[in-house]
């Protein structure tokens, strides 16, 4: 995980690494450090912490001049995260100077044999072993830094996105990737590095965006050169136009990210929808779809594999396409799928989910899955991301920058884009009536409307997560196409407050959940109408008889739960087969206000990164 970024030009670089820093830092915050070189001098601080006890530490501590510099934002892997483990590293002589993204599995073996030669070490991290190869490489075969890196990476094994410049070539970087991102932007005589595009959005949007295996050479007259890892060809690498812009990666006047990207959600699902759902025509069109549309609809199963959020959007899914498309679906943890010897066959369609388009096990999932024959479709927000080219086709969900850690609009625009190629794949099968099928075209684009009304009872819930932010444990049920947003509404509570919550399907609670309540035992029901309502009504009941405190997501206008329950959020009345883009905005406000009054980093909470690219 881990943010970097680098700058070499004709500006001061320091500004341009401390914001791009911050821009970063939801790949990781338990360290940072910038080294900035004037030709001269490196100058390096870093210290444990976020950016800003690093822009604090910069200030007292060292100066700011040099066009050249690079910086990270770390989230720790090996070695704990203190001053000295922080990036960057310099190599035993002082000249070489790198940051990493990644884990060097093989470090071990490398840094023995390093002590061997002679060599010493500060830190514990796999990435002071690696500046140190390439260093002894460099030496021994009397080489340039861009060889010695090539040589040093084809002994390494694990994953990496590295910046890393040589005291003696004030002029050039090099850059590198396997399994990281790692972006180059090219400004007018100067460039860019960073995990992504975010850091150097202001001053170009021309970026190329670095392949597996592949490193460049940055020299400031000269260009980039982009060359394959393995065997040192020439890449001729594609610049990409980007359609990012800086208000998208600013909070708009909202105190969190996370509270932005929640109230985001109307206009977001209309984005995601926009052009390909011409309701009054009858039409979906998704790009990614229409040339494969019959290898879904003659596939024996659709797998969907994802991790965290993004599964539970799957989760959903399978639900919906169950229904309407009649294809059997199962979700999977890509985490397990891929260390699993699953039965996957050119038969299958593979569906991978997820916001950043760089976490490691979906990756690798997808990687079997393709090697395995199965066609594989990626339903991605950042575009251009690594799942994104590794997929054979896919939709993006046009979320626009997701920056909260905890997801939340990348997880209704993942339902929007799967509920649509449902319905797409339904009408091309003859799986639902004409009718029905105009019917949830019309009600998919009523959602922005309905995701309005419910963000409109935020106030209330503020009162209700007043009452609960004390509680230590909390319970979440829900049924059917609602047993995935239980599970969302959990793992958002967890994730922002640290408090432990549980996500349950509500008529599984008598098979063991149900010891866990109390009177001290808030449970979140999401009770709104549908074909489940009486029995999640009796499951109500069985909560009331043993006293736990009940907190009900009910339909506006409901009387029946509204007399057992203790709490109540309100949503308008939706679909049950869309209830989920609109039941889980009070879920989603509720983790954000408990985790706020409980004083919480709401936007970077603890432990966690942004982006997952490591296994
Ligand atoms: O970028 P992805 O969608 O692949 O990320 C998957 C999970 O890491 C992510 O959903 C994580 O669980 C979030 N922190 C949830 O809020």
């Amino acid at each position: 995980m881990c943010g970097i970024v680098g700058y070499i030009g004709n500006k001061e670089a320091y500004p341009i690494i401390l914001n791009g820093l911050k821009r970063l830092e939801y790949r990781g915050y338990d360290s940072a450090g910038v080294a900035l070189y004037d030709g001269t001098t490196i100058q390096m601080a870093k210290t444990k912490g976020k950016v800003a006890d690093l822009e604090a530490r910069v200030a007292k501590e060292i100066a700011t001049s040099g066009k050249l510099g690079i910086g990270h934002t770390r989230w720790a892997t090996h070695g704990v995260p203190n001053d000295i483990n922080s990036h960057p590293h310099y190599s035993n002589s002082g000249d070489l100077v790198i940051i990493h993204n990644g884990i060097i599995e093989n470090y071990a073996s490398i840094k023995k044999e390093l002590i061997n030669r002679g060599y010493t070490f500060k830190s514990d991290t796999d990435t002071e072993v690696l500046v140190n190869l390439i260093e002894e490489i460099k030496k021994k075969e009397n080489v340039k830094l861009g060889k010695a890196v090539q040589i040093a990476l084809n002994q390494v094994i694990g994953a990496y996105a590295i910046v890393l410049f040589d005291r003696n070539k004030p002029d050039e970087i090099v850059v590198a990737k396997l399994g990281s991102p790692l972006a180059i932007g090219i400004g007018d005589e100067e460039f860019f590095v960073a995990s992504d595009a975010t850091p150097f959005i202001e001053f170009t949007n021309n970026a190329i965006y670095l392949e597996d295996e592949e490193m460049a050479i940055i020299r400031l007259k000269k260009g980039v050169k982009v060359r394959k890892i393995k065997d040192d060809s020439l890449v001729d690498p594609y610049i990409q136009e980007l359609q990012l812009n800086l208000e998208q990666i600013e909070k708009g006047g909202y105190d969190h990210f996370m509270l932005k990207e929640i109230y985001e959600q109307p206009s977001v699902i209309k984005d995601t929808y926009r052009g390909r759902l011409l309701a009054d025509q009858g039409i979906i069109r998704l790009g990614g779809l229409e040339d494969h549309i019959k290898k879904f609809t003659n596939a024996q199963r659709i797998i969907i594999v994802a991790c965290g959020t993004s599964w539970h959007a799957g989760l959903v899914a399978e639900y919906i396409f169950e229904e309407w498309a009649r294809i059997p679906v199962e979700v999977e943890y890509a985490s397990e799928f891929r260390y699993r010897n699953p039965i996957i066959s050119d038969k299958d369609v593979v569906i991978a989910i997820s916001q950043s388009g760089e976490t490691a096990d979906t990756l690798a999932a997808i990687k079997l899955a393709k090697q395995r024959g199965a066609f594989v479709y990626g339903v991605c927000n950042v575009v251009g991301s690594t799942i994104s080219r590794e997929t054979d086709s896919g939709t993006y969900t046009h979320a626009g920058p997701e920056i909260g850690v905890a997801s939340t609009k990348a997880f209704t625009t993942q339902i929007t884009v799967l509920t649509m190629i449902a319905l797409r794949l339904a009408k091309d099968k003859g799986s639902i009536s004409q009718s029905d099928y105009m019917k949830h075209l019309r009600e998919l684009e009523m959602i922005p409307t309905l995701v309005s009304e419910a963000l409109k009872e935020e106030e209330k819930i503020k009162e209700i997560a007043a009452v609960f932010k004390d509680a230590r444990n909390f319970l979440y049920l829900g049924r059917g196409y609602n047993f995935p947003v239980a599970l969302e509404g959990a793992l958002k509570l967890k994730e922002i407050s640290y408090i432990h919550a549980e996500g349950y399907p509500a008529a599984e609670m008598k098979h063991g959940p149900i010891a866990l309540i109390d009177e001290q035992m808030p449970v979140v029901v999401i009770a709104v109408n549908s074909n489940h309502y009486e029995k999640v009504v009796s499951n109500i009941e069985e909560i009331k008889a043993r006293k736990g405190k009940i907190i009900a997501v009910v339909t506006e206008g409901d009387t029946e739960v509204k007399e057992l329950a203790d709490y109540i959020m309100e949503v308008p009345r939706t679909p049950e087969s869309l209830s989920p883009l609109v039941t889980t905005i009070p879920l989603q406000l509720l983790s954000y206000h408990i985790a706020l009054m409980l004083g919480k980093n709401v936007d970077q909470p603890r432990n966690l990164a942004k982006s997952v690219t490591v296994e």
